[in-house]
Formats: structure tokens, sequence, C-alpha cells
């Protein structure tokens, strides 16, 4: 795991842009793994800016999201295939039908959640973008999450509903269930990117980065994996007690090797 403190939020979502660009501009037919919520939106709004600025065409990516609320009309707001296009897929030339969700509008979950699984699998994704709640999650598995579960249903903790609740207007609009990619899934991806950034995020990134791998810290489980890097603001470093040698690692970073 690789631990990149950077001064600001905007830094970040620089970097991470950067990453995102790289992928797309040197694969043929690269596959992007998508987060919603707050923490990917200016590395979305950087991509969005360099489609119209430099024509970083995406015309050959696929995307997958991460998770999907259960329970949500197909067009409403906060549904996270709409929320994706919104904030990302509807500015860039990705075609629509390259952008693959859980389809949660189907009798048979359990299904939907297997075919799924197949379809990233399948597909590989080469970039996966990631945020961290709260509770430690990643995607939407919640604490005691297998670290090796694949595309399922979940039950979102109450923390994590009073977390999304900015994002509904009460707690009692948030759904309760969701389907999200497993770990075991997420960690399929080639190179995983973790975006954190601000206060709130310094304790479930010291837990992550610093602490045991567990299932009570499903992001935890980024340690495992052979290329994760964790890009963070001064704000959500302040918990890690290692921060002096990632800065000083990350100074001395041979030119010939990128993040
Ligand atoms: C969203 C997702 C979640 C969020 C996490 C952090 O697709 O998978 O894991 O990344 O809840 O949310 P924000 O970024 O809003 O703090």
């Amino acid at each position: 795991m690789e631990v990149v403190i950077l001064p600001s939020a905007d830094r970040v979502a620089d970097v991470a842009a950067d990453i995102v660009a790289r992928l797309v501009a040197g694969r043929s037919r690269p596959t992007i793994g998508l987060a919603t919520g707050s923490s990917p939106l200016a590395t979305y709004a950087r991509l969005i800016e360099r489609y119209q600025r430099e024509k970083l065409s995406f015309a050959g990516a696929a995307a997958v999201t991460l998770d999907e609320y259960v329970g949500l009309p197909e067009d409403h707001p906060e549904a996270y295939r709409a929320v994706i296009r919104r904030e990302f897929v509807d500015h860039v030339d990705l075609p629509l039908d390259a952008l693959h969700s859980p389809d949660v509008h189907t009798d048979d979950l359990a299904c939907a959640c297997d075919r799924y699984d197949r379809t990233v699998t399948g597909l590989g994704v080469d970039v996966q973008l990631l945020g961290i709640g709260s509770d430690g999650h990643v995607g939407f598995n919640e604490p005691g999450s297998s670290l090796t579960s694949r595309t399922r249903v979940k039950t979102l903790t109450t923390r994590t509903r009073q977390d999304n609740a900015r994002f509904f207007g009460t707690v009692d609009d948030v759904p309760r269930h969701v389907v999200t990619q497993g770990l075991g899934t997420i960690c399929d991806a080639g190179h995983l990117v973790m975006i954190a950034t601000g206060s709130t995020k310094a304790d479930p990134i010291a837990a992550m980065v610093e602490g045991p791998v567990a299932a009570a810290c499903p992001a935890s489980v980024l340690q495992f994996h052979r290329h994760a890097t964790v890009l963070v603001d001064e704000a959500a470093a302040v918990g890690l007690r290692l921060a002096d040698y990632y800065r000083e690692a990350h100074r001395h970073k041979p030119g010939w090797q990128p993040l």
C-alpha cells in the first residue's frame, strides 16, 4: 500500500485524475471503477475538464459502479447510477451502454448480484476509485463483511445512513439495503485508488492503513492488495503514525515508478 499525503483536497483530485487519465490515454479498452459519494467528485470534475480541454477520450472505455441503493426508483436523483451519470458520464464521451451498474429493479436480486459480479470480473477493472466510510466501509461493505465477499445485498449501518442523510434530507429516507461489489470483487481490480479528504476521514484512514486487517474495518483489506494507492490530504492524514515516512518515501520516489 502506498500512502501519498498531499497538501490539499485539490491536489488529491489532481493526482487521482492523473491516474485515470494515464490509464485511459494508454490503453485501447480500459475499464474504470467508479465510486459515488462526495470523495471522488472533484476528481470527476478534473476528468471532465481534461475531456473538454485536452480531448482526453473515454470513447473506448468501460465503467463499472461499485454499489447501488435498493428500493429507490431508477430516476431518483440519489440512485447511484443517476449520480454517476450526472457527475461524470453524461459530460464525457463514454458510451452509456459501457456504463455498468447493478440491477436492483428485479425480483431476483441474488441472481442479479451474481450476474453483476460476472460482468465486473469479465471486464477486468484496471483502476478502481474508492472512498471510505466513517465506519471503515469500502463500497458498501459494512463492518463484519467477509474479506473475500462477492457482489451481494448488504444492510447499511445506522452510522452510514446518518452520514448519507445529507443527500436525502432525513435519515429515514436513506434506504436500508444496497447491492455492493464484495471486498473480493473490489480487490480483483488491478489498481485500487482510495481518495480521502477532510478530518472526518482521519480515523477510518488510520484504521485502514495502520490497523489490523479485520472485517471490523473492511477497508483494511486493501493492505493485502498488490497495488493500492491511498491519496489523502493533510486533514485526513493526522492519525497516521508513519506519516513522516510516507512523505519521505513519496519525496524520493524513483522517477521510473509512477503511482
Ligand atoms: C460509494 C461508496 C462508499 C463511499 C463512502 C464515502 O459508491 O462506495 O463507500 O465511498 O461512503 O462517502 P463520501 O465520499 O460521501 O464520504
